[in-house]
């Protein structure tokens, strides 16, 4: 096919077409008699891609190297755009919100200053948080033998005393019909929602690990990843009727957990259900008994694996959620290893 039937067919120019060839993405090949180019099917299926990646801003000096790259495929590679954008996207909508909130203040208000300060520090706060956090434990490094490895006791301590149990809990917890959507985040090798699966139900998995997705997805084809974070979610505004959870969320400090409890409540629809299985204590003072236990008896491994995550206090989430007025349950396993249940009942 020639270049105008081939723009014709993808809707383009011959100019744009001319580009592309120009900047090394594309090489139909030539007549040699008069120079005419032939577009064949792989260029077409080709450009096609470029179009698609252009349109949603991928600028063609990232699209060159994708497209000569063989070891990132286009699906991760949209997947790690689509990470992107949603971060910028939640990022924007902050923005958005304050705005209108200094615009509702400013006038009525006679210390509209103080307001603006306020709402924008709380705006820096928030972007903060979000910036932060950073993976500190290699999780890619640490997928292809996860599994494996959380067979293994421990020396000493067992911070996977309970695991199984908690997993049959949030299973047994979470009540979904088929086609409904669950969405385990730091869903790791997806041993959690891969439980859902069963019943026809359709699993979404997030992770900031791209390696943990990848074992995810050899595990369990039907289960549909998506690379990104607790405090930026790849999913849009009350899309998902169940969110689960396990030993992920104590990878954030308690104030980066709330912004957490926040987004996923973002991503709920009314009525969704949200249920967490992970390490964490029941108060500040049962934190501290068991940490006093540990050092007693001379556990400094466990000590150090304590002290090097952020396992959780309960007490503070759930009143946070109920301080929302939602409805909340909970369970202890054992000395470090709780679960929290609710659902979003508001719109
Ligand atoms: C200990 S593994 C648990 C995996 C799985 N949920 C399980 O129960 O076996 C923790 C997982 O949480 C992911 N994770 C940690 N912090 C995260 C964050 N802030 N956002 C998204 N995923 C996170 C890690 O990449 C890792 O895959």
């Amino acid at each position: 096919m020639q270049i105008k039937e081939a723009a014709k067919l993808l809707n383009t120019t011959p100019k744009t077409l001319r580009f592309y060839e120009e900047k090394g993405l594309i090489a139909p090949s030539k007549d040699d008699a008069n120079q005419y180019r032939y577009f064949s099917e792989s260029d077409l299926y080709r450009v096609s891609t470029i179009l698609a990646l252009r349109e949603i801003g991928v600028p063609v000096k990232e699209i060159k190297v994708l497209l000569e790259k063989q070891s990132m495929s286009i699906k991760q590679y949209l997947d790690i755009q689509r990470s992107a954008l949603y971060e910028q996207w939640i990022e924007m909508r902050d923005m958005i919100l304050t705005i209108d909130q200094m615009v509702e203040q400013v006038e009525p208000n006679l210390h509209s200053q103080e307001v603006l300060h306020q709402l924008a520090n709380h705006l820096k706060s928030i972007k903060e948080v979000r910036r932060k956090w950073r993976d500190r434990w290699d999780f890619d490094g640490q997928a292809t033998d996860y599994d494996e490895n959380i067979k293994k006791g421990g020396f000493r301590f067992n911070v996977h005393e309970g695991y199984d149990e908690a997993l049959v809990m949030v299973e047994k917890m979470v009540q979904l019909q088929p086609e409904e959507v669950c969405v385990d985040i730091g869903i790791g090798t997806g041993n959690l929602g891969s439980r859902f699966l069963q019943t026809g139900v359709k699993v979404i998995g997030v992770d900031q690990s791209e390696k943990m997705l990848t074992k995810c997805q050899e595990k369990h084809p039907s289960i549909e990843t998506r690379k990104g974070h607790f405090l930026a979610l790849p999913l849009l505004d009350g899309s998902v009727d169940a969110i689960v959870s396990s030993y992920a969320l104590h990878h954030l400090t308690d104030q980066e957990k709330l912004h957490a409890f926040e987004e996923m409540l973002r991503v709920l629809k009314p009525g969704g259900q949200l249920c967490i299985a992970d390490l964490m204590f029941e108060n500040q003072a049962h934190r501290e008994r068991v940490m006093r236990d540990l050092k007693k008896s001379g556990n400094e491994i466990a000590v150090a694996a304590i002290e090097d995550e952020y396992y959780g206090d309960k007490s503070i989430l759930v009143t946070w959620l109920r301080n929302k007025g939602l409805p909340v349950e909970m369970l202890q396993f054992n000395d470090i290893l709780g679960l929290i249940y609710t659902k979003k009942t508001y719109e």
